[in-house]
Parts: C-alpha cells; sequence; structure tokens
C-alpha cells in the first residue's frame, strides 16, 4: 500500500513537473547562435570557441565555411587567412595541408567540418553558413554529403544559413527538410517587403538580418509572413541590441559570448 502510494505521489509530481514544461515552452525561448564559437573570449572558429560556447550554452555553434584549394570545406570567415592566423594568402589558394600549418589562435588550428562534427557529435547544434565561391555553387553538395554521412539532419541537428539565395535554393532541391535561414545584407533588409518576404518564404523558413535594422516593425512584419527572425550584430552593438532584440521576441540570436547573452535573457524575465 505505501508502495502504491510512493508510485502515485510520484507520477502526480512527473504530471505537474510537465505541466512546468509545457507552461515554459509556450514562452519565449529564444535560440543563442554562438558566432563562430564563443569568439569574445577564444579564438573564433577554434576549437577553443566552441567548446566554451558549448559549455556556456549556446543552442547552436555558428560555422562559416570555405574551400580549401583541393576542395576541403573548413570553418574560416574572411577570403584570406591573414586576420585569423599567423599566414598569409587566399583561403582557396591553400591546400589543407598548407592551413593545418597555421596557428588559428593559442596554437589551435584550423577545423574541417569534419573534424567539428567528429568532435561534437549529437551534443552539439550546428548553425552552417554556405556562400557562393566567385558566383559559383561549390560547398552545398559537399556540405549535404557530410551531414547526412553524420545523421545530422535526420535528428534535427543542422541549420544552414546564407546570404545567397540561390545558395540555399540549391540546398532545398537536394534536401527537403533541413531548416533554411536567408541572409539579409543591409540594403535589402533596409528595404525588405512583404512581397520579397513570400518569395523566401518559399525556400528558407527563417530570415536573418543585422539588429541595428530590425526594429519592430520589420520584426513583425517578418513574423506576420509566417517567417522566423534572427539576428545578428555588429561587434561594437551586441551589448546595447542584445536586451532590445531580447523585448522584441526575436526568434534567435547571434552572440559572441552566449554566457553574456543568456544572462541578459534570465534578467529579462
Ligand atoms: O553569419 C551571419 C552574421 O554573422 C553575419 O555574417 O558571416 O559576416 O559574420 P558574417
Amino acid at each position: 500500500m505505501k508502495k502504491l502510494k510512493y508510485l502515485a505521489a510520484i507520477a502526480l509530481l512527473s504530471i505537474s513537473g510537465g505541466c512546468s514544461v509545457i507552461h515554459a515552452s509556450a514562452g519565449y525561448h529564444p535560440v543563442l547562435i554562438a558566432h563562430r564559437g564563443s569568439s569574445a573570449i577564444e579564438p573564433e572558429h577554434t576549437a577553443l570557441s566552441y567548446t566554451r560556447a558549448i559549455k556556456d550554452k549556446a543552442d547552436y555553434i555558428e560555422i562559416d565555411l570555405r574551400e580549401t584549394k583541393d576542395g576541403r570545406l573548413i570553418a574560416i570567415h574572411d577570403k584570406t587567412v591573414d586576420r585569423t592566423t599567423d599566414g598569409k594568402g587566399m583561403t582557396d589558394d591553400l591546400s589543407l595541408a598548407q592551413i593545418k600549418k597555421l596557428n588559428a589562435g593559442k596554437g589551435e588550428k584550423i577545423l574541417t567540418l569534419e573534424e567539428i562534427i567528429q568532435k561534437f557529435g549529437q551534443t552539439a547544434n550546428y548553425y552552417i553558413e554556405t556562400r557562393e565561391s566567385n558566383g559559383s555553387l561549390v560547398m552545398e553538395k559537399k556540405l549535404i554529403d557530410i551531414l547526412q554521412k553524420h545523421k545530422l539532419i535526420s535528428s534535427h541537428k543542422a541549420v544552414i544559413e546564407s546570404f545567397s539565395g540561390k545558395s540555399l535554393k540549391k540546398v532545398r532541391s537536394m534536401n527537403k527538410k533541413i531548416p533554411l535561414v536567408r541572409l539579409l545584407k543591409d540594403n535589402e533588409a533596409e528595404e525588405i517587403n512583404d512581397k520579397q518576404l513570400q518569395t523566401i518564404r518559399t525556400y528558407a523558413d527563417t530570415v536573418g538580418l543585422n539588429a541595428k535594422l530590425a526594429n519592430e516593425a520589420v520584426v513583425k512584419r517578418i513574423h506576420h509572413n509566417k517567417m522566423k527572425v534572427h539576428v545578428f550584430f555588429d561587434k561594437e552593438d551586441e551589448h546595447t541590441l542584445t536586451p532590445i532584440m531580447l523585448k522584441q521576441k526575436a526568434d534567435g540570436v547571434f552572440t559572441n559570448n552566449p554566457a553574456y547573452t543568456r544572462g541578459v535573457l534570465q534578467n529579462s524575465k
């Protein structure tokens, strides 16, 4: 009898716990996207930066993709390796072997996409940016193949973002399931209208734009068109605009320091 009462009490607790989870998920839970990892604290796009982002409870680690001369997908933002490493040159003029000799900060190496996925596996969510390479679409098929090989699409662990509508459409034609984020250049964001949003909605689920242009009217317009809004920042604006973007209920917020943004989010509740 005692055991029965105990089980009933546990069941009741689970039910009320369940309710509170339902209540919480009905609230506001923007996704935090660690921009190049925890890049305010560690060298961007390195294992240190991604490890720190995951430790600080980012929902996604963001990865900018570029191709090496020998066609490998690596995580680096700039066209050249000059700013982020001790080397010089165009990323796509260097082989992976040459790139691996560079110091990307604190002795870290530039990583291939596969190395990042092998390191973090299903413990991370990946927010991956494609770009055109001199007007050509060279990375989409390789990217989808890698994501499929590691079962990251079927487990809902990957999102693809791009300023290139062409790139996202190519991804969509190869895979219907992966969530896509169409990033807007500032001149596109300044003039965005319902018709353009409806066109974007034919291939993407979310619109990403610079927070400095994401005023209340723009956020409402995107929501009205049944898409989500993710906002990124110029580095110098992040601390001023993060609280404003959370107040405006952006669905996703980029951050160079997930611990900071997580703190602002907690304090805003
Ligand atoms: O990735 C989206 C946002 O961070 C802006 O683009 O690639 O210049 O950092 P990026």
